[in-house]
């Protein structure tokens, strides 16, 4: 699990690390804004929460994550990205997991400062198709506004703007964090320093994974 604030790399580090691992990466906003592209009902209510910076409802966003790691695709491990937010998500988490015979091996708690988190995801840019990340300033599209991989358009996600970054933070700290603190008791919690340079941040983890 990777576990950390907005912008701290957790879905560029998350799909590096699956795909190295050979393991699925489930991120619960991915799966939203895959509902929302599709213009679900699910899509269009997670949409009005997002687009405010605040989290979608525990009861709708437990069962969605919970169907996808209960997947086929899951089957041979899974990193989750962005699940669980909440400790009434970590504890359904929890509960699911062990009706299993499964469990979280381990947590990945990625520490940024917050001037680099406003400035990665100031700069961010998502392709609405794929959901490709960018970023303005060290890694943009070869064309400007096209995906490389799929050519969909690249524009700024609605909760990168300004101040729904700063509505994501305070969400973050309100009710994400104490989440630090729930993995630390369980002995599953690894801290990983994300302020450093994206090959930087992977290596950090890696190591992390193997020892
Ligand atoms: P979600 O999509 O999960 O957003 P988030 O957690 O706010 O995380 P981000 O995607 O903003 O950041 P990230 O850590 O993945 O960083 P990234 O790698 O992209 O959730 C969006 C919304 O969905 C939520 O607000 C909520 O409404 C809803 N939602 C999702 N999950 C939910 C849940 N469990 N419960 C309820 N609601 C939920 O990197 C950011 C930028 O920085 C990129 O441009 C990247 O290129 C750049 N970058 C990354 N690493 C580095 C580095 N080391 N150096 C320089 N730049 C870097």
């Amino acid at each position: 699990m990777l576990l950390g604030p907005p912008g701290a790399g957790k879905g560029t580090q998350g799909k590096a690390l699956a795909q190295r691992l050979g393991v699925a990466h489930v991120a619960s906003g991915d799966l939203f804004r895959e509902h929302e592209a599709e213009g679900t009902e699910l899509g269009r209510l997670a949409k009005s929460y997002m687009d405010r910076g605040e989290l979608v409802p525990d009861h709708v966003t437990i069962g969605v994550v919970l169907q996808q790691i209960h997947d086929p695709d899951c089957a041979k491990g899974y990193i989750l990205d962005g699940f669980p937010r909440t400790l009434e998500q970590a504890q359904a988490l929890d509960k699911a997991l062990g009706e299993w015979g499964e469990a979280i091996d381990l947590v990945l708690y990625i520490q940024v400062e917050e001037e680099e988190l406003v400035r990665r995801l100031g700069g961010r840019l998502t392709c609405e198709s794929c959901q490709a990340v960018y970023h303005r300033d060290h890694s943009p599209p070869k064309v400007e506004g096209r995906c490389d991989v799929c050519g969909g358009t690249v524009c700024q996600r609605e909760d990168d703007k300004p101040e729904k970054i700063r509505q994501r933070f305070r969400v973050y700290q309100e009710q994400t964090a104490p989440l630090v603190e729930y993995y630390r008791c369980q002995g599953k919690l690894k801290e990983v320093n994300g302020d450093g340079s994206i090959q930087e941040v992977g290596q950090a983890l890696r190591a992390a994974v193997a020892g």
